[in-house]
């Protein structure tokens, strides 16, 4: 079986943040979204993947995974000119898919808990034109939803419906054998001027070709907002095995679920509240108070501050009085406080190589 990742679109709303990257890159706990689904395919034995690059900084992608070989997969690159669409991205990957062979799309920018290996198994084996991934939520009109009828078979998929038929949502991952892509040549722009997979899917459903549906029990998160990506960063951290490869002074400093990378130093009267994580080669001071649920970046420096539910992102400088949480700080910013008076708690959302003085 094949595999399709897909690493398009604009991330307009996750600005500042997509200015200088795509979103499938920033990190949950130290490691780009992207990354959890290459993982998930790989461990899944999906090693022939191909990557859906848009506009937006493809050479980042491409500089971060490669050939693949870092990762035990190979990797090909398919480049989506303008972000016309899922179904227009897949579109683009037929002559990589060839003929016959099942392949899984992967959205980039969603994350599984308990992965896709059991649905790989049974779509390889079954002989089903298509098969979908559904999560009960709690907002289905933010995603794409299916309809049942009263013997629970799947007849009708709306992509965000004001009016959800069902509390299922559609999630970005997807198993397709080729024939999808006859489906995807019918298709028309969108009201949102994109090609649809559920329109696609919702094609092969009309002409009775053979659709199955599975529910997904653990969690599973679409990224697109900040508060996604924070309750990402919640979500993996929570998984996270506590281990110290780097230099902790003083033992007392850590409690709960902590990750100190190598060459990580945490000075004596720092204090880390699990579950957290501690990048490369980054230094948390004396002064530093860290976590719950906040992922530090690679080569760090937290000299000074509380930071609490937030995402430091590699090469930043953190030297404040005040409490920082719900946050994300982009690579290379600074934060200092030059003020006097009584430390408030504050919240940013900032962009790479911002600059801070509060
Ligand atoms: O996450 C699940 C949802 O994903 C489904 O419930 C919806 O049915 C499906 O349409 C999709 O909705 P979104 O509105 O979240 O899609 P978004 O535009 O955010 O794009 C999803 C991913 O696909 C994202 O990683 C970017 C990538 N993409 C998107 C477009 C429009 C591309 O690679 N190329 C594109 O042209």
């Amino acid at each position: 079986m094949k595999g399709i990742i897909l690493h398009g679109g604009r991330g307009t709303r996750l600005g500042p943040l997509t200015h200088t990257g795509p979103k499938q890159l920033i990190p949950v706990a130290n490691k780009p979204i992207s990354h959890y689904v290459l993982e998930d395919l790989r461990d899944s034995g999906v090693t022939d993947i191909a990557i859906v690059v848009g506009d937006i900084y493809p050479e980042k992608v491409k500089n971060y995974y490669g050939d693949g070989n870092r990762f035990d997969v190979k990797i090909k690159y398919v480049y989506q000119e303008q972000p016309k669409g899922i179904a227009h991205a897949i579109g683009k990957c037929r002559e990589f898919v060839g003929e016959g062979e099942p392949f899984v799309v992967y959205l980039g920018d969603n994350l599984l808990k308990g992965g896709i290996k059991k649905f790989v198994k049974s779509f390889k084996e079954s002989d089903l034109e298509g098969m979908i991934l559904l999560c009960k939520v709690k907002n289905p009109e933010r995603f794409g939803v299916a309809k049942f009828d009263k013997k629970g078979n799947l007849v009708q998929l709306i992509e965000k419906p004001k009016k959800p038929p069902s509390g299922y949502a559609l999630t970005g991952i997807y198993f397709f054998r080729p024939k999808i892509f006859e489906m995807i040549e019918q298709l028309k722009p969108s009201w949102r001027g994109e090609l649809e997979i559920t329109e696609a899917i919702q094609l092969l459903l009309d002409q009775r070709r053979p659709v199955g549906h599975k529910f997904v029990e653990e969690w599973w998160k679409d990224t697109g907002t900040y508060e996604d990506i924070l309750d990402a960063n919640r979500l993996v951290l929570e998984e996270l095995k506590p281990e110290v490869k780097g230099k902790v002074e003083d033992k007392r400093s850590i409690r709960g679920k902590v990750h100190v990378e190598g060459g990580a130093q945490v000075k004596r009267g720092a204090k880390i509240q699990g579950p957290a994580v501690i990048g490369r080669n980054s230094v948390v001071g004396e002064n530093a108070r860290i976590g719950p649920y906040t992922s530090v970046g690679d080569k760090v420096t937290i000299k000074r501050g509380e930071i609490e539910n937030s995402i430091i992102m590699e090469h930043c400088l953190i030297d404040v009085r005040e409490k920082i949480r719900n946050s994300i700080v982009g690579a290379y910013s600074e934060i200092t406080s030059v003020g006097v008076g009584k430390p408030r708690g504050r919240t940013f959302i900032v962009g790479e190589k911002s600059h801070l003085m509060l």
